[in-house]
């Protein structure tokens, strides 16, 4: 067949990136997929912004247009936030298109409408780039620890707060200095607030949590406390117990009181601001790195580490789902579809 095209939603931290792969990588992808991929349009919300190394002819305000456009095969969204996105990406998906998504707070807010969509269309739905950045970690957990049984996902998944903790820890840097140049580096948010208050964690905490235990859980489940209320005096007091502070975000199981039924009780999701002893390997993830481990009945002990944010590492992840589905377009065929049939409840704070 022919070229495959893509439209793309937003051009901001990560489209920019993803624009420039496109560009860079074109041979290569087009070797890897079978076929070339083509940039077939970009919507923004301003035409006026510079926009260096995009084709100003690709670019629109109209992104309902662009994603029932007959020529877009694949979609990529990576505009953020609940709407338009929402409505943009079920709107390609009706369409037929494929759709890739690096908007946590959407798949956290909705994924089942999303993935009910995905199903009842015959649309592949990815979303590697909404956790973790360039880590490689929902299709490992999607695919490869699928045929195990996991108890326990924990660590660090937000590069803003480990930015910024980093910097108060290391550098006796303020608060609001270490968000400016997390904002600049282009870790942080459109709104800081969803990194700083823990909301963002609290959405991969949730993806995390539905892809290792195979039950919906939302954002709105995930017991939440951010990092606004680390003070200097509590980095200064972790240092004298040799410890340091970082957000974590743990998803387990709970297992029931006398210890029958594989599933447990229930699952427990949480973010918050802890105390980590130096020697610990979480302790040592500097900068917007992340970390994530993953406890699975037999596979044991994973560690996954990497770039947790930024536009460069982001649209690796991204690029990676384009060549999946690309693939999956080539081939007829579709990636595994999202199931979630263990409705576990979500156990509150404190009931482990
Ligand atoms: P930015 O704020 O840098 O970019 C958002 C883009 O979306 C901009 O180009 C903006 O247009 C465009 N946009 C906003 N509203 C609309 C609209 N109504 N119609 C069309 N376009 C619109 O965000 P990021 O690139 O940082 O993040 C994008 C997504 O990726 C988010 O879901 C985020 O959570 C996720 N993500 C980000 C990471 C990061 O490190 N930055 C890492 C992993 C995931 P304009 O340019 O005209 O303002
Ligand atoms: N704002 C997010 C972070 C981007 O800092 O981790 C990556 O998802």
């Amino acid at each position: 067949g022919g070229a495959l095209t893509v439209g793309l939603l937003g051009c901001g931290v990560v489209g920019t990136e993803v624009v420039r792969l496109l560009r860079e990588q074109a041979d290569d992808l087009a070797a890897r997929i079978g076929v070339p991929l083509h940039l077939g349009g970009v919507a923004v919300r301003r035409l006026d912004k510079p926009r260096p190394g995009v084709d100003p002819d690709l670019l629109t305000t109209d992104a309902v247009g662009l994603v029932t456009r007959d020529d877009i095969d694949i979609v990529v969204e990576v505009i953020g936030g609940i709407e338009p996105a929402r409505g943009l990406v079920l709107a390609a998906m009706k369409a037929g298109k494929a759709v890739i998504s690096a908007n946590k707070a959407l798949l956290a807010e909705d994924g089942e409408t999303l993935f009910g969509a995905a199903r009842e269309y015959g649309a592949d739905l990815y979303y590697e780039a909404s956790v973790a950045g360039a880590i490689p970690l929902l299709r490992p957990l999607r695919e490869s620890l699928v045929g195990d049984h996991v108890h326990k996902v924990l660590g660090i998944v937000n590069g803003t707060t480990n930015y910024i903790l980093d910097q108060m820890d290391t550098h006796g840097a303020g608060f609001t200095e270490a968000l400016e140049e997390a904002q600049t580096l282009g870790y942080a948010e459109a709104d800081p607030t969803a990194d700083v208050e823990g909301f963002d964690a609290a959405a991969k905490a949730a993806i995390l949590a539905q892809l290792a235990f195979h039950s919906p859980v939302r954002a709105a489940d995930v017991h939440r406390e951010g990092i606004t209320e680390v003070s200097a005096a509590d980095m200064a007091s972790a240092q004298a117990m040799g410890c340091v502070v970082k957000l974590l975000a743990i998803c387990e199981r709970v297992p029931a009181a006398d210890g029958n039924g594989r599933n447990g009780r229930g699952v427990s999701v949480r973010v918050y601001p802890a105390m980590i002893p130096r020697s610990h390997p979480l302790a040592s993830v500097r900068e917007a790195y992340n970390a994530v481990f993953v406890e699975a009945e037999s596979a044991g002990r994973l560690m996954f580490y990497g770039a947790g944010a930024g536009g460069a590492p982001t649209a690796s992840a991204v690029l990676g789902d384009l060549v999946a589905v690309a693939r999956n377009k080539v081939n007829g065929t579709r990636g595994p579809a999202e199931t979630t049939y263990a409705a576990l409840p979500v156990l509150p704070m404190g009931e482990t």
